[in-house]
């Protein structure tokens, strides 16, 4: 097959460019635009991982928690919360002058069956699921009070086709249940920021319903500081347009953007489901094992190329994105990796030097002026 010329001298350059040591880190590139964070594991945080420590120091100037203060982490049981790994992760955000956030307080997943129940297993009530949401929301913000910058207050409480998530929250609570967590988050921490977070929030059904959503908590008088969009991408889905339309749609509801969970999938068949429920994903223990020995090249420039798109969107419309957090650090630590489904979906690879994707995101950061020719 005869390579097309534009996309030889793209491959030349990124190959080159990728060898390059002086290259600028992430956070530099974007300093006076927004945040760059990723998602970090208790592997890293405690930096037994050395290199993957390495690489969020130097990069990253923001953290986000993968699992350690998610529900069943840090709260396993009524009367047992896990506070030491949370610990050590702030520790290492503090000690690397670090944007720390905190996710997530309320969420229909990783988060124990006993929580909706009482000692006998019977479901509890309004009264007393509330009770218990409070305790967990002040316990858990209230530890990290003036630490933690931000918190994913409600994780995913919309589904694909725009109506509320049927929840146990929400069975039992009744829809106001984002309304109070917010608020309890709110008593528990004033000056910290909080977000709703969801994902497929490019989707115009999910997106309007994100909108409406935002707007009858505003009504009722809750503080929202950001919506976060996770992004958990394809490499031709969302579409650009799609992602700067929802950009442009939240900002105007007076909120800022946080793109909070993003990666790009680059596994052939996960191409077709376009939809980043974590349920959905998990279940795709098909085997794909195409990309097993590593990222061919054309799949390596195509993810490049969707990286560099992606950025220069996000640097188009800085002034209403606070953060860009990346789902982990090098492709060995996605969660898109399953058995019998290798994925390549981050900026760094598996021995964790920088991709194409990077050197693609760096040069996004800034573009190119075109020359005016008098
Ligand atoms: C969702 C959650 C994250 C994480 C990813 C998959 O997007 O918000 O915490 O669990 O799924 O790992």
């Amino acid at each position: 097959m005869k390579t097309q010329p534009f996309l030889a001298i793209t491959s030349g350059f990124l190959a080159v460019a990728s060898s390059l040591s002086a290259q600028p880190t992430l956070k530099e590139a974007f300093k006076n635009q927004f945040l760059i964070g990723a998602a970090v594991n208790q592997r890293q945080f405690s930096e037994q991982d050395a290199r993957g420590a390495a690489i969020v120091k130097a990069q990253f100037n923001s953290i986000t928690p993968e699992n350690v203060l998610k529900w069943e982490a840090v709260h396993p049981q009524p009367d047992e919360y896990n506070f030491e790994p949370g610990d050590r992760y702030v520790e290492f955000g503090e000690k690397n002058g670090m944007t720390i956030i905190g996710h997530t307080l309320v969420w229909h997943s990783q988060t124990p069956r006993w929580v909706f129940q009482d000692a006998e297993g019977k479901d509890l009530d309004r009264e007393a699921l509330l009770t218990r949401m409070s305790n967990h929301i002040h316990t858990v913000v209230g530890r990290y009070k003036g630490r933690i910058k931000g918190w994913d207050v409600v994780n995913e409480a919309l589904m694909d086709n725009g109506m509320m998530r049927q929840t146990r929250w929400l069975k039992i609570i009744g829809d106001d249940y984002i309304v109070k967590a917010f608020e309890f988050a709110h008593a528990a921490d004033p000056n910290a920021e909080l977000y709703y977070n969801d994902y497929s929030l490019e989707n115009e059904t999910k997106r309007n319903a994100c909108v409406e959503l935002v707007k009858k908590l505003q009504a009722r008088g809750v503080r929202i500081h950001a919506i976060g969009t996770q992004h958990h991408n394809k490499l031709a889905s969302p579409t650009l347009a799609q992602m700067e339309k929802t950009l442009v749609e939240f900002s105007k509801l007076g909120v800022k953007v946080c793109i909070t969970e993003l990666d790009v999938d680059t596994v052939a068949s996960s191409q077709r489901n376009t939809s980043a429920d974590v349920a959905d994903v998990t279940r795709q223990t098909g085997t794909d094992n195409s990309q097993a020995s590593g990222l061919p090249d054309d799949l390596q420039q195509k993810q490049a190329q969707r990286y560099a798109e992606m950025f220069a969107l996000f640097h188009k419309h800085a002034d209403k994105i606070d953060r860009v957090t990346l789902w982990g650090v090098t492709d060995a630590d996605s969660w898109l990796n399953r058995p019998g489904r290798v994925n390549h979906p981050l900026l760094f690879d598996r021995n964790g030097k920088p991709k194409p994707a990077f050197d693609a995101v760096i040069k996004a950061a800034n573009p190119p002026t075109i020359p005016i020719v008098p």
